[in-house]
């Protein structure tokens, strides 16, 4: 993906029509995600998720897998009520998002896009829209800690380098990178993390992780993830296939099943073998 693509994307992100305004004013008192029941269609014709059921208490993590088109990117957002569901209710601490302030909904979901948008602007700038009044310093903290190091080094004006300005191109995952920092900057509640599909080189991956591992710390979250490579350790595994939750678990119990995280798993490992046997080819 070029930059010139990744401001094409933002354009559209940031033109979709706004949520509506809240129904109630209610702020939940803690930061459990729960999906009750959940339909949803985009077109009003075919269900891009249905009936899905699922709750990840506060602080604790999900994993979401499975095949393309299978839901994951609708489910998170649906978290940040991107869209309303024509069925069931979408949560956040018991309370249905659209009871929420708008403001207070913002303030609690941190969403980081599979295709990360940054504007045309400095890096500075861009870390700081999550949170306008943040100090030179934290921006670089927050760096620091999305594992943005190498890419502030290598660029001609470090932090004030204006990204998409001649001569300064960015990988999808460094781009992936600087929105982390951002939303480790805003340090919400509730972080869904979007995996990249794609990655240059397996250091990009290495470091994404890192610094997704950074923003999740203390935090409820909703991880989609297209490798296996980082999900063992996670609280709760879903499986969802064609807008259907096929398999829910912890690793192991997925790993005895017959199913399509078993035939995942084995397809990744397999990957992960060849990838040795090149290296000493
Ligand atoms: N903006 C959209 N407009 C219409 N259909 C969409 C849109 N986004 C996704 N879909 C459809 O919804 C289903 C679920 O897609 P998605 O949530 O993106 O799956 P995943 O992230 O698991 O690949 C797919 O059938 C997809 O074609
Ligand atoms: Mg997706």
């Amino acid at each position: 993906m070029t930059v010139a693509d990744a401001f094409d994307r933002i354009d559209s992100v940031l033109n979709r029509k706004p949520f509506e305004n809240a129904d109630k004013n209610i702020t939940p008192d803690d930061h459990s995600v729960e999906f009750e029941n959940v339909s949803f269609s985009y077109d009003g014709e075919n269900l891009a998720l249905d009936n899905v059921s699922f709750e990840v208490k506060s602080g604790t993590s999900l994993v979401l897998v499975g095949p393309s088109g299978g839901g994951k990117t609708t489910v998170a957002g649906l978290i940040a009520r991107f869209w309303d569901v024509q069925n069931g209710a979408v949560k956040i601490g018991g309370v249905n998002v659209k009871d929420i302030p708008k403001e207070e909904l913002m303030n609690t979901v941190s969403y980081v896009f599979q295709d990360s948008k940054l504007l045309k602007r400095s890096v500075l700038e861009n870390v700081r829209l999550s949170r306008p009044d943040a100090t030179e310093q934290e921006v670089l903290l927050a760096l620091e800690k999305a594992q943005c190091t190498d890419i502030i080094e290598k660029l001609p004006d470090g932090i004030h380098t204006v990204i998409g300005a001649k001569g300064v191109y960015l990988s999808g995952g460094e781009q992936q990178r600087i929105a982390i920092a951002r939303a480790i900057l805003k340090d919400a509640p509730i972080v869904v993390l979007d995996e990249a599909t794609a990655f240059a080189d397996p250091e990009n991956e290495y470091l994404v992780q890192n610094s997704f591992k950074e923003l999740s710390k203390n935090k409820t979250v909703i991880m989609i993830a297209h490798r296996l490579s980082t999900i063992q350790g996670c609280d709760n595994i879903i499986v969802l296939d064609n807008g259907r939750i096929s398999e829910q678990g912890v690793h192991g119990e997925l790993l005895k099943k017959d199913g399509i995280y078993n035939k995942m798993w084995k397809d990744y490992q397999s990957s992960v073998s060849w990838k040795v046997g090149e290296k000493n080819a």
